[in-house]
Protein backbone atom coordinates (compact mmCIF):
# COMPACT_ATOMS: atom_id res chain seq x y z
CA UNK A 1 0.00 0.00 0.00
CA UNK A 2 1.06 3.38 -0.92
CA UNK A 3 2.60 5.30 2.16
CA UNK A 4 1.21 8.96 3.11
CA UNK A 5 1.97 11.71 4.85
CA UNK A 6 -0.04 15.34 5.04
CA UNK A 7 1.56 18.60 4.63
CA UNK A 8 -0.13 22.22 5.53
CA UNK A 9 -2.41 23.67 3.08
CA UNK A 10 -0.84 26.43 1.18
CA UNK A 11 0.01 28.37 -1.99
CA UNK A 12 3.48 30.26 -2.29
CA UNK A 13 3.62 33.55 -3.11
CA UNK A 14 3.63 33.20 -6.70
CA UNK A 15 0.23 31.24 -6.48
CA UNK A 16 1.94 28.14 -7.56
CA UNK A 17 0.29 25.14 -5.77
CA UNK A 18 1.95 23.89 -2.83
CA UNK A 19 2.25 20.06 -2.55
CA UNK A 20 0.23 19.74 0.43
CA UNK A 21 0.46 15.63 0.26
CA UNK A 22 3.30 13.26 -0.33
CA UNK A 23 2.94 9.64 -1.24
CA UNK A 24 5.65 7.33 -2.27
CA UNK A 25 5.17 4.04 -4.01
CA UNK A 26 7.52 2.09 -6.42
CA UNK A 27 5.75 2.35 -9.73
CA UNK A 28 3.53 5.11 -10.73
CA UNK A 29 1.33 4.43 -13.51
CA UNK A 30 -0.58 7.50 -15.26
CA UNK A 31 -4.03 6.03 -17.10
CA UNK A 32 -6.66 3.77 -16.37
CA UNK A 33 -7.03 2.08 -20.12
CA UNK A 34 -6.18 -1.25 -20.93
CA UNK A 35 -2.32 -0.53 -20.43
CA UNK A 36 -2.61 1.05 -16.93
CA UNK A 37 -4.76 -1.43 -15.59
CA UNK A 38 -3.07 -4.68 -17.25
CA UNK A 39 0.34 -3.39 -16.40
CA UNK A 40 -1.16 -2.54 -12.71
CA UNK A 41 -2.14 -6.27 -12.30
CA UNK A 42 0.98 -7.65 -14.12
CA UNK A 43 3.25 -5.94 -10.99
CA UNK A 44 0.67 -6.70 -8.03
CA UNK A 45 1.60 -10.50 -9.55
CA UNK A 46 4.88 -10.25 -8.57
CA UNK A 47 4.83 -7.88 -5.43
CA UNK A 48 5.39 -4.86 -6.80
CA UNK A 49 3.22 -1.86 -5.64
CA UNK A 50 1.84 0.47 -7.84
CA UNK A 51 -0.35 3.58 -8.18
CA UNK A 52 -2.95 4.30 -11.02
CA UNK A 53 -3.98 7.39 -11.42
CA UNK A 54 -6.96 8.60 -14.04
CA UNK A 55 -8.31 12.03 -15.00
CA UNK A 56 -11.85 10.44 -15.32
CA UNK A 57 -14.58 8.87 -12.93
CA UNK A 58 -14.80 5.24 -12.81
CA UNK A 59 -18.28 5.41 -14.26
CA UNK A 60 -16.85 7.37 -17.41
CA UNK A 61 -13.95 4.50 -18.19
CA UNK A 62 -16.32 1.53 -17.80
CA UNK A 63 -18.88 3.09 -20.52
CA UNK A 64 -16.15 4.20 -22.84
CA UNK A 65 -17.29 2.68 -26.01
CA UNK A 66 -14.23 1.37 -28.00
CA UNK A 67 -13.14 -1.62 -30.16
CA UNK A 68 -13.34 -4.94 -28.75
CA UNK A 69 -11.64 -8.16 -30.45
CA UNK A 70 -9.10 -10.00 -28.16
CA UNK A 71 -5.80 -11.74 -29.77
CA UNK A 72 -5.36 -14.85 -27.90
CA UNK A 73 -2.30 -13.83 -26.10
CA UNK A 74 -4.20 -11.30 -24.49
CA UNK A 75 -7.54 -13.70 -23.44
CA UNK A 76 -4.36 -15.83 -22.23
CA UNK A 77 -3.33 -13.51 -20.27
CA UNK A 78 -6.98 -12.24 -18.18
CA UNK A 79 -6.64 -15.94 -18.05
CA UNK A 80 -3.29 -16.05 -15.90
CA UNK A 81 -4.45 -13.27 -13.89
CA UNK A 82 -7.72 -14.92 -13.06
CA UNK A 83 -9.74 -11.83 -14.45
CA UNK A 84 -12.05 -13.77 -17.24
CA UNK A 85 -14.74 -15.07 -15.59
CA UNK A 86 -16.90 -13.04 -17.65
CA UNK A 87 -14.87 -13.18 -20.44
CA UNK A 88 -15.65 -17.08 -20.64
CA UNK A 89 -19.26 -16.79 -20.30
CA UNK A 90 -19.56 -14.01 -22.48
CA UNK A 91 -16.67 -13.09 -24.88
CA UNK A 92 -17.31 -14.23 -28.27
CA UNK A 93 -14.51 -17.46 -30.14
CA UNK A 94 -14.18 -16.55 -33.56
CA UNK A 95 -11.97 -19.06 -35.67
CA UNK A 96 -11.63 -16.69 -38.59
CA UNK A 97 -13.24 -13.55 -40.49
CA UNK A 98 -14.65 -12.77 -44.31
CA UNK A 99 -13.59 -10.70 -46.79
CA UNK A 100 -15.95 -9.34 -49.15
CA UNK A 101 -15.55 -7.67 -52.22
CA UNK A 102 -17.05 -8.24 -55.82
CA UNK A 103 -20.65 -8.76 -53.70
CA UNK A 104 -18.58 -12.09 -52.70
CA UNK A 105 -17.84 -13.20 -49.28
CA UNK A 106 -14.46 -14.94 -49.19
CA UNK A 107 -13.21 -16.28 -45.42
CA UNK A 108 -10.15 -16.53 -43.95
CA UNK A 109 -10.02 -19.74 -41.62
CA UNK A 110 -7.48 -18.55 -38.51
CA UNK A 111 -7.52 -22.17 -36.78
CA UNK A 112 -6.83 -24.28 -40.00
CA UNK A 113 -3.97 -21.67 -41.18
CA UNK A 114 -2.67 -20.60 -37.13
CA UNK A 115 -2.73 -24.04 -36.24
CA UNK A 116 -5.82 -23.55 -34.03
CA UNK A 117 -5.61 -20.30 -32.65
CA UNK A 118 -8.39 -17.78 -32.74
CA UNK A 119 -9.98 -14.11 -31.61
CA UNK A 120 -12.46 -12.96 -28.94
CA UNK A 121 -15.00 -10.51 -29.45
CA UNK A 122 -15.17 -9.03 -26.13
CA UNK A 123 -16.03 -4.99 -25.64
CA UNK A 124 -13.04 -3.43 -24.42
CA UNK A 125 -14.51 -1.58 -21.52
CA UNK A 126 -15.78 -5.29 -20.77
CA UNK A 127 -12.52 -6.05 -19.87
CA UNK A 128 -11.70 -2.40 -18.68
CA UNK A 129 -14.51 -3.34 -15.86
CA UNK A 130 -13.12 -7.28 -14.94
CA UNK A 131 -9.34 -5.55 -14.47
CA UNK A 132 -10.76 -2.45 -12.34
CA UNK A 133 -12.70 -4.88 -10.30
CA UNK A 134 -9.66 -7.15 -9.69
CA UNK A 135 -7.98 -4.29 -8.57
CA UNK A 136 -10.07 -2.92 -6.07
CA UNK A 137 -10.90 -6.41 -4.65
CA UNK A 138 -7.81 -6.64 -4.22
CA UNK A 139 -7.25 -3.35 -2.05
CA UNK A 140 -5.05 -1.96 -4.60
CA UNK A 141 -5.04 2.27 -5.15
CA UNK A 142 -6.56 3.46 -8.31
CA UNK A 143 -7.39 7.33 -7.56
CA UNK A 144 -10.02 8.50 -10.28
CA UNK A 145 -10.63 12.02 -10.97
CA UNK A 146 -7.22 12.82 -10.77
CA UNK A 147 -6.77 16.59 -11.40
CA UNK A 148 -4.43 18.53 -13.45
CA UNK A 149 -1.62 15.36 -13.61
CA UNK A 150 1.81 16.03 -14.10
CA UNK A 151 5.51 14.19 -14.18
CA UNK A 152 8.52 15.70 -13.40
CA UNK A 153 12.25 14.59 -12.62
CA UNK A 154 12.26 12.20 -14.93
CA UNK A 155 16.06 11.69 -14.79
CA UNK A 156 16.44 11.94 -11.05
CA UNK A 157 16.31 8.71 -9.32
CA UNK A 158 13.07 9.69 -7.84
CA UNK A 159 10.63 11.00 -10.31
CA UNK A 160 7.55 12.24 -9.58
CA UNK A 161 4.07 12.89 -10.33
CA UNK A 162 1.85 15.68 -9.24
CA UNK A 163 -1.78 15.78 -9.51
CA UNK A 164 -4.80 17.02 -7.26
CA UNK A 165 -7.45 14.81 -6.11
CA UNK A 166 -10.49 16.28 -3.23
CA UNK A 167 -9.01 19.52 -3.43
CA UNK A 168 -5.75 18.76 -1.67
CA UNK A 169 -2.32 18.93 -4.63
CA UNK A 170 -0.34 15.80 -3.70
CA UNK A 171 3.16 14.22 -5.09
CA UNK A 172 3.47 10.97 -5.81
CA UNK A 173 7.10 9.82 -5.50
CA UNK A 174 8.34 6.81 -7.52
CA UNK A 175 10.97 4.61 -9.06
CA UNK A 176 9.74 4.40 -12.38
CA UNK A 177 6.65 6.05 -13.97
CA UNK A 178 4.37 4.62 -16.35
CA UNK A 179 2.67 6.60 -19.30
CA UNK A 180 -0.06 4.64 -19.84
CA UNK A 181 -2.36 7.90 -20.43
CA UNK A 182 -3.00 7.79 -24.36
CA UNK A 183 -2.55 9.71 -27.23
CA UNK A 184 -3.82 12.91 -25.75
CA UNK A 185 -2.49 12.21 -22.24
CA UNK A 186 0.18 14.55 -20.08
CA UNK A 187 3.13 12.03 -20.22
CA UNK A 188 4.31 11.91 -23.91
CA UNK A 189 3.85 15.39 -24.19
CA UNK A 190 6.44 15.93 -20.94
CA UNK A 191 9.36 14.53 -22.59
CA UNK A 192 11.67 17.02 -24.39
CA UNK A 193 10.41 16.92 -27.81
CA UNK A 194 14.50 16.65 -29.18
CA UNK A 195 14.46 13.32 -27.03
CA UNK A 196 11.67 11.89 -29.00
CA UNK A 197 11.20 11.02 -32.88
CA UNK A 198 7.67 10.66 -34.35
CA UNK A 199 6.80 9.11 -37.11
CA UNK A 200 3.28 9.51 -38.41
CA UNK A 201 0.58 9.30 -40.78
CA UNK A 202 -2.94 10.42 -40.90
CA UNK A 203 -5.21 8.18 -43.35
CA UNK A 204 -7.84 10.80 -45.49
CA UNK A 205 -10.96 9.08 -44.26
CA UNK A 206 -12.44 7.80 -41.09
CA UNK A 207 -14.80 5.44 -39.72
CA UNK A 208 -18.89 6.21 -38.77
CA UNK A 209 -19.07 3.43 -36.11
CA UNK A 210 -22.60 2.25 -34.73
CA UNK A 211 -24.12 0.05 -32.09
CA UNK A 212 -27.24 -1.23 -33.12
CA UNK A 213 -30.24 -3.46 -30.94
CA UNK A 214 -29.98 -5.94 -33.92
CA UNK A 215 -28.35 -9.41 -33.84
CA UNK A 216 -25.21 -9.73 -35.86
CA UNK A 217 -25.87 -10.53 -39.64
CA UNK A 218 -22.79 -13.04 -39.50
CA UNK A 219 -21.57 -15.37 -37.01
CA UNK A 220 -17.85 -13.57 -37.77
CA UNK A 221 -16.70 -10.29 -38.47
CA UNK A 222 -16.61 -8.89 -41.91
CA UNK A 223 -14.77 -6.66 -43.60
CA UNK A 224 -15.90 -4.97 -47.32
CA UNK A 225 -14.12 -3.70 -49.81
CA UNK A 226 -17.03 -1.82 -51.96
CA UNK A 227 -16.29 1.10 -54.65
CA UNK A 228 -18.59 3.40 -52.07
CA UNK A 229 -15.97 2.63 -49.46
CA UNK A 230 -14.92 0.18 -47.12
CA UNK A 231 -16.99 -1.28 -44.42
CA UNK A 232 -17.30 -3.34 -41.11
CA UNK A 233 -19.69 -5.88 -39.72
CA UNK A 234 -19.11 -6.49 -36.15
CA UNK A 235 -20.51 -7.41 -32.98
CA UNK A 236 -20.77 -7.29 -29.17
CA UNK A 237 -23.41 -10.20 -28.29
CA UNK A 238 -26.35 -12.19 -29.83
CA UNK A 239 -28.21 -9.24 -29.71
CA UNK A 240 -26.09 -6.26 -30.49
CA UNK A 241 -24.38 -5.40 -33.65
CA UNK A 242 -21.14 -3.03 -34.15
CA UNK A 243 -21.06 -1.55 -37.58
CA UNK A 244 -18.38 0.98 -39.88
CA UNK A 245 -18.43 2.73 -42.69
CA UNK A 246 -15.52 5.00 -44.21
CA UNK A 247 -16.45 8.33 -44.17
CA UNK A 248 -14.47 11.47 -44.50
CA UNK A 249 -12.41 12.25 -41.81
CA UNK A 250 -14.12 15.69 -40.39
CA UNK A 251 -17.76 14.07 -41.24
CA UNK A 252 -20.63 15.64 -39.54
CA UNK A 253 -22.38 12.66 -37.70
CA UNK A 254 -25.69 14.90 -37.98
CA UNK A 255 -25.46 14.54 -41.57
CA UNK A 256 -25.98 10.86 -41.04
CA UNK A 257 -29.66 9.79 -40.07
CA UNK A 258 -30.36 6.31 -39.14
CA UNK A 259 -32.24 5.46 -42.09
CA UNK A 260 -29.01 6.58 -44.49
CA UNK A 261 -26.49 4.71 -41.98
CA UNK A 262 -28.65 1.66 -42.84
CA UNK A 263 -28.91 2.15 -46.44
CA UNK A 264 -25.16 2.70 -47.26
CA UNK A 265 -24.53 0.01 -45.05
CA UNK A 266 -26.63 -2.29 -47.44
CA UNK A 267 -25.55 -1.12 -50.37
CA UNK A 268 -21.61 -1.70 -49.04
CA UNK A 269 -22.22 -5.23 -47.44
CA UNK A 270 -24.56 -6.08 -50.79
CA UNK A 271 -23.36 -9.63 -51.92
CA UNK A 272 -25.02 -11.98 -55.13
CA UNK A 273 -26.34 -14.73 -53.12
CA UNK A 274 -28.92 -12.84 -51.35
CA UNK A 275 -27.74 -12.09 -47.62
CA UNK A 276 -29.21 -10.05 -45.75
CA UNK A 277 -27.93 -7.17 -43.21
CA UNK A 278 -30.24 -7.65 -40.37
CA UNK A 279 -31.28 -3.98 -38.82
CA UNK A 280 -32.40 -2.52 -35.42
CA UNK A 281 -32.11 0.96 -33.61
CA UNK A 282 -29.17 2.50 -33.60
CA UNK A 283 -28.28 3.31 -29.82
CA UNK A 284 -24.65 4.66 -30.45
CA UNK A 285 -23.30 6.87 -32.83
CA UNK A 286 -20.16 8.68 -33.91
CA UNK A 287 -16.88 9.46 -36.09
CA UNK A 288 -13.42 8.50 -35.55
CA UNK A 289 -10.44 9.83 -37.74
CA UNK A 290 -7.43 7.45 -38.61
CA UNK A 291 -4.05 7.69 -38.01
CA UNK A 292 -1.01 5.69 -37.45
CA UNK A 293 1.60 7.42 -34.94
CA UNK A 294 4.77 6.28 -33.13
CA UNK A 295 7.22 7.41 -30.83
CA UNK A 296 10.80 6.77 -30.64
CA UNK A 297 12.00 5.97 -27.94
CA UNK A 298 9.47 4.46 -25.20
CA UNK A 299 11.20 5.65 -22.09
CA UNK A 300 12.79 9.06 -21.07
CA UNK A 301 14.79 8.28 -17.77
CA UNK A 302 12.31 6.46 -15.45
CA UNK A 303 8.97 6.78 -17.53
CA UNK A 304 8.12 4.67 -19.56
CA UNK A 305 5.78 5.14 -22.34
CA UNK A 306 2.98 2.34 -23.40
CA UNK A 307 0.45 1.64 -25.20
CA UNK A 308 -1.91 4.81 -27.18
CA UNK A 309 0.88 7.37 -24.91
CA UNK A 310 3.48 5.64 -27.56
CA UNK A 311 1.93 4.81 -30.65
CA UNK A 312 -1.70 4.80 -32.49
CA UNK A 313 -2.91 1.83 -35.00
CA UNK A 314 -5.72 2.33 -37.76
CA UNK A 315 -8.64 0.24 -36.22
CA UNK A 316 -8.75 -1.79 -39.33
CA UNK A 317 -5.92 -4.57 -37.81
CA UNK A 318 -8.05 -4.37 -34.52
CA UNK A 319 -4.67 -4.03 -32.88
CA UNK A 320 -5.03 -1.23 -30.58
CA UNK A 321 -5.59 -2.87 -26.95
CA UNK A 322 -3.77 -6.05 -28.05
CA UNK A 323 -0.64 -3.82 -28.85
CA UNK A 324 -1.13 -1.75 -25.60
CA UNK A 325 -1.18 -5.47 -23.51
CA UNK A 326 1.92 -6.35 -25.26
CA UNK A 327 3.84 -3.33 -24.36
CA UNK A 328 2.52 -3.85 -20.84
CA UNK A 329 4.00 -7.41 -20.55
CA UNK A 330 7.65 -6.53 -21.59
CA UNK A 331 7.71 -3.53 -19.39
CA UNK A 332 6.28 -6.15 -15.87
CA UNK A 333 9.16 -8.28 -16.75
CA UNK A 334 11.65 -6.11 -16.97
CA UNK A 335 10.71 -4.32 -13.73
CA UNK A 336 10.39 -7.61 -12.06
CA UNK A 337 13.72 -8.39 -13.43
CA UNK A 338 15.22 -5.29 -11.30
CA UNK A 339 13.02 -5.66 -8.08
CA UNK A 340 14.47 -9.35 -8.45
CA UNK A 341 17.84 -8.85 -9.37
CA UNK A 342 18.47 -5.10 -9.11
CA UNK A 343 19.65 -5.67 -12.91
CA UNK A 344 18.47 -3.45 -15.51
CA UNK A 345 19.22 -5.06 -19.32
CA UNK A 346 15.77 -5.60 -19.91
CA UNK A 347 14.85 -2.29 -19.22
CA UNK A 348 17.38 -1.00 -21.07
CA UNK A 349 16.01 -3.01 -23.89
CA UNK A 350 12.30 -1.94 -23.39
CA UNK A 351 11.81 0.40 -26.03
CA UNK A 352 13.59 -1.88 -28.72
CA UNK A 353 11.87 -5.08 -27.32
CA UNK A 354 8.33 -3.23 -27.77
CA UNK A 355 9.10 -1.04 -31.27
CA UNK A 356 9.72 -4.22 -33.24
CA UNK A 357 6.46 -5.61 -32.08
CA UNK A 358 4.80 -2.28 -32.75
CA UNK A 359 5.97 -1.81 -36.16
CA UNK A 360 5.03 -5.16 -37.16
CA UNK A 361 1.49 -3.98 -36.09
CA UNK A 362 2.02 -0.69 -37.96
CA UNK A 363 2.36 -2.29 -41.04
CA UNK A 364 -0.47 -5.15 -40.47
CA UNK A 365 -2.69 -2.17 -40.11
CA UNK A 366 -1.77 0.23 -42.51
CA UNK A 367 -1.75 -3.03 -45.48
CA UNK A 368 -5.61 -3.63 -44.51
CA UNK A 369 -6.34 -0.40 -44.46
CA UNK A 370 -4.78 0.27 -47.92
CA UNK A 371 -6.29 -2.82 -48.64
CA UNK A 372 -9.64 -2.36 -48.32
CA UNK A 373 -10.34 1.54 -48.10
CA UNK A 374 -10.75 3.52 -51.21
CA UNK A 375 -8.31 6.79 -51.44
CA UNK A 376 -9.94 9.87 -53.15
CA UNK A 377 -6.89 10.06 -55.23
CA UNK A 378 -7.38 6.56 -56.96
CA UNK A 379 -7.32 6.34 -60.25
CA UNK A 380 -9.23 2.85 -61.81
CA UNK A 381 -6.01 1.14 -61.62
CA UNK A 382 -5.70 1.44 -57.59
CA UNK A 383 -9.23 0.18 -57.66
CA UNK A 384 -8.36 -2.76 -59.76
CA UNK A 385 -4.99 -3.66 -57.87
CA UNK A 386 -6.81 -4.01 -54.67
CA UNK A 387 -9.12 -6.19 -55.55
CA UNK A 388 -6.10 -8.28 -57.23
CA UNK A 389 -4.71 -7.86 -53.63
CA UNK A 390 -7.77 -9.53 -51.82
CA UNK A 391 -8.64 -11.84 -54.24
CA UNK A 392 -4.77 -13.20 -54.13
CA UNK A 393 -5.04 -13.18 -50.46
CA UNK A 394 -8.25 -15.13 -50.28
CA UNK A 395 -6.46 -17.70 -52.75
CA UNK A 396 -3.31 -17.70 -51.71
CA UNK A 397 -2.76 -20.12 -48.54
CA UNK A 398 0.80 -18.46 -48.33
CA UNK A 399 -0.82 -15.08 -47.93
CA UNK A 400 -4.25 -15.65 -45.93
CA UNK A 401 -1.58 -17.42 -43.33
CA UNK A 402 0.12 -14.00 -43.48
CA UNK A 403 -3.21 -12.30 -42.76
CA UNK A 404 -4.41 -15.10 -40.26
CA UNK A 405 -1.00 -14.94 -37.88
CA UNK A 406 -1.02 -11.14 -38.40
CA UNK A 407 -5.09 -10.98 -37.25
CA UNK A 408 -4.75 -13.82 -34.11
CA UNK A 409 -1.50 -12.44 -32.57
CA UNK A 410 1.91 -12.45 -33.53
CA UNK A 411 3.96 -14.34 -30.51
CA UNK A 412 5.42 -12.51 -28.07
CA UNK A 413 9.05 -12.28 -28.14
N1 LIG B 1 -4.17 12.18 -16.21
C1 LIG B 1 -4.71 10.98 -15.82
N2 LIG B 1 -5.26 10.09 -16.69
C2 LIG B 1 -5.25 10.44 -17.99
C3 LIG B 1 -4.71 11.66 -18.47
C4 LIG B 1 -4.15 12.56 -17.50
N3 LIG B 1 -3.63 13.71 -17.88
N4 LIG B 1 -4.86 11.71 -19.82
C5 LIG B 1 -5.48 10.57 -20.17
N5 LIG B 1 -5.71 9.79 -19.08
C6 LIG B 1 -6.36 8.49 -19.03
C7 LIG B 1 -7.58 8.41 -19.97
O1 LIG B 1 -8.73 8.93 -19.37
C8 LIG B 1 -7.66 6.91 -20.22
O2 LIG B 1 -8.48 6.26 -19.26
O3 LIG B 1 -5.48 7.53 -19.53
C9 LIG B 1 -6.22 6.43 -20.06
C10 LIG B 1 -5.59 6.01 -21.40
O4 LIG B 1 -6.28 4.89 -21.85
P1 LIG B 1 -6.44 4.55 -23.43
O5 LIG B 1 -6.62 5.78 -24.20
O6 LIG B 1 -7.46 3.48 -23.51
O7 LIG B 1 -5.00 4.02 -23.83
P2 LIG B 1 -4.27 2.63 -23.57
O8 LIG B 1 -4.46 2.16 -22.17
O9 LIG B 1 -2.93 2.81 -24.11
O10 LIG B 1 -5.10 1.56 -24.45
C11 LIG B 1 -5.04 1.60 -25.84
O11 LIG B 1 -7.34 1.95 -25.98
O12 LIG B 1 -8.06 3.75 -27.06
C12 LIG B 1 -7.98 2.43 -27.13
O13 LIG B 1 -7.86 2.00 -29.42
C13 LIG B 1 -7.12 2.16 -28.26
O14 LIG B 1 -7.45 -0.01 -28.03
C14 LIG B 1 -6.50 0.98 -27.79
C15 LIG B 1 -6.36 1.08 -26.32
C1 LIG C 1 -15.04 -3.70 -33.22
O1 LIG C 1 -15.70 -4.72 -32.98
O2 LIG C 1 -15.25 -2.62 -32.66
C2 LIG C 1 -13.93 -3.79 -34.22
C3 LIG C 1 -13.69 -4.98 -34.84
C4 LIG C 1 -12.66 -5.08 -35.77
C5 LIG C 1 -11.91 -3.98 -36.08
C6 LIG C 1 -12.15 -2.77 -35.44
C7 LIG C 1 -13.17 -2.68 -34.50
O3 LIG C 1 -10.93 -4.07 -37.00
Amino acid sequence: MALAFKLPRCNDRAGTKVIQRKMRTQIGIVGAGPAGLFLSLLLQRVGIESVVLEMHTRKYVEERIRAGVLEQGTVDLMHELGVSERLKRQGLQHGGIELRFGGRGHRIDFRELTGGKCVTIYAQHEVIKDLIAARLAANRPIIFEAEDVSVHDLESTVPVIHFGANGVVEQLQCDFIAGCDGFHGICRTSIPSGALQIYDRDYPFGWLGILAQAPPSSHELTYAHHDRGFALLSMRSPEISRLYLQCDPDEEIANWSDQRIWQELRQRLATMDGWKLTEGPIIQKGVTGMRSFVTEPMQFGKMFLAGDAAHIVPPTGAKGLNLAVADVRVLARALAEFYANGKTELLDRYSEVCLRRVWKVQRFSWWMTSMLHRFANDNPFDGRRQIAELDYVTSSRAASQTLAENYVGLPMD
